[in-house]
């Protein structure tokens, strides 16, 4: 395979060895927060190249062009070989200007996806064009029934006898064993209960617990992480007398400040503003060297991204239920400890539920042999089935390719950002490489806000978020192509008419 970037001004050839027999085909990223265009060539059986390549989800795009740029490895070395420098590479081989992306180009990109039909896993309601699934997964069709069932049937009918008959008991490990499949983790690792900051606290206590504070005293954080986690760091700090040094650094500070004074790290694997994303089996591995261990916020990266906790080494992990898992407002959030370190691990939230007996009433607590001791009280049942309904979304598709699909729709809508609206300053703060982003990206604009507001009101949903930015989450569930495109002429119009100036999209809501 023959990978070459290329750029107006010049060609670098990235890498390159021998695919016998393999045609050239172009695969088109436009990189959209440089002002420079990025091609990339990939020698490859075109099928596999798709596959293969989320870069070459857009290749659909441009697949006339890549016909007249079809020609064979040699001739494309001499030319590159050939190339003067300073040169423009367009100059030498000809290359046509990028194809304009237009809305038939999107339907034929929906056309084509293999994931479509789960939309109808949802009930979105007319026109709407949700892009907040990051923030608030989006209804499953299931739910409201299920909701209902439970409610009526097995609360109503059963009262409390449903307990036993309804295994409403074993609900926080049941749907603890079906996420665990999307975490990469084994089924007796993960529970699903209480909320993510309340995880985050028995994760970081039990971690702390295991190291010695005389020779380790930093909880180490980055200064942009979500707030709860720096709170509920905060928190505990100070309920163990302050003997900790909360520590905060920058997203690439974290690696070199993972170190022998680290008792324990808090990181979120996918920011929830930028939408940068951790290495997170390098991490790990650099925790492992120290000595040290990692509490992983997993919310914008579960359901969103490929995760493979146990191959990559994770330890201890939380997550959110209600956004790309689409569990419902406040769903129950959901704990991961690795099965090496349960048996020792010490929830600080000893309540009746996690106790190896809870009906034996014993008098003194004693933690269940497994994943149940991170349980405190008594399961959500509602919420817990809602939440059910929400991971059974995923069923028969494969997390490979949601984010084959998610990469697209980001690159896709980065792209429509600088084609229609390139004229209106918005910066993308999202990182460009698919290996260092979730599924969300980040435009910050000077009125973000104002202009989210505006484009709600014309059933385009995103989120503010602050200083400046503008989130926009894209669930490969249910977004299609044609949302991008749709959700861009909405914004174009807003920015073009000056919509957003009014009034009333300049109060601030209590919830952005
Ligand atoms: C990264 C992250 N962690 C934690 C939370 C909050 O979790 P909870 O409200 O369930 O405690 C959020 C909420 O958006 C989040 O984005």
């Amino acid at each position: 395979m023959q990978v070459w970037t290329i750029d107006h001004f010049n060609v670098t050839k990235v890498q390159k060895s021998r695919d016998a027999g393999a045609s050239l085909r172009f695969v088109p990223r436009v990189f959209t927060n440089t002002n420079i265009q990025h091609y990339h060539w990939r020698g490859s059986q075109p099928n596999n190249a798709l596959e293969a390549s989320p870069i070459g989800v857009l290749c659909t795009l441009v697949q006339t062009d890549a016909m007249h740029l079809q020609m064979p490895f040699d001739r494309r070395d001499k030319q590159y070989n050939a190339l003067p420098h300073k040169r423009t590479f367009r100059d030498n081989a000809r290359m046509p200007t990028p194809t304009t992306i237009t809305r038939a180009n999107c339907a034929a990109l929906d056309a084509e996806d293999s994931l479509r039909a789960c939309r109808e896993r949802f009930d979105i309601p007319g026109k709407t064009i949700y892009l907040d699934g990051n923030s608030l997964g989006a209804l499953p069709r299931l739910t409201a029934a299920r909701v209902d069932e439970v409610v009526r049937e097995q609360w109503g009918s059963t009262l409390i006898g449903a307990w036993n008959k309804r295994a409403w008991a074993t609900l926080p490990t049941r749907v603890g064993g079906k996420l665990a499949r999307l975490l990469g983790a084994r089924d007796d690792e993960v529970i699903a209960a209480d909320s993510t900051s309340v995880n985050i606290f028995k994760l970081l206590a039990g971690a702390l617990a295991f190291t010695d504070v005389t020779t380790r005293r930093v909880i180490l954080s980055e200064r942009g992480n979500f707030p709860t986690d720096i709170y509920i760091a905060e928190g505990l700090n100070a309920m163990l007398g302050r003997k900790y040094t909360i520590k905060l650094v920058e997203p690439h500070e974290i690696e070199s400040a993972l170190d022998a004074d680290v008792a324990v790290a808090l990181i979120s694997q996918v920011d929830y503003c930028t939408g940068h994303m951790h290495d997170m089996a390098r991490l790990n591995a650099r925790a492992k060297r120290v000595g040290t261990r990692i509490v992983w916020d997993l919310s914008h990266s579960a359901g969103a991204v490929p995760l493979a906790l146990n191959q990559d080494g994770a330890e201890l992990a939380v997550g959110c239920g209600y956004k790309y898992l689409n569990g419902g407002p406040g769903a129950p959030a959901y704990v991961y400890v690795a099965k090496a370190l349960q048996a020792n691990f010490a929830n600080p939230l000893s309540g009746w539920f996690g106790h190896r007996a809870p009906f034996a009433f014993e008098g003194s607590y004693a933690p269940a042999p497994g994943i149940e001791r991170l349980l405190c009280g008594t399961p959500s049942v509602i919420a817990l089935s809602a939440l059910e309904c929400g991971i059974d979304t995923f069923a028969n598709t494969s997390m490979q390719a949601l984010r084959i699909k998610s990469l697209a729709l980001t690159d896709l809508f980065r792209a429509l950002v600088e084609q229609e609206c390139g004229d209106f300053s918005f910066t993308c703060v999202t990182p460009i490489e698919p290996e260092q982003r979730g599924s969300h990206l980040s435009f910050a604009h000077e009125h973000a806000y104002a202009i989210m507001q505006a484009i709600i009101e014309r059933g385009v949903i995103g989120d503010f978020r602050q200083p400046n930015l503008m989130r926009v989450g894209f669930t490969p569930l249910y977004v299609r192509f044609v949302d991008c495109w749709d959700a861009i002429s909405i914004l174009r119009e807003v920015m073009l008419s000056g919509a957003w100036k009014a009034e009333k999209y300049h109060q601030r809501n209590a919830v952005t």
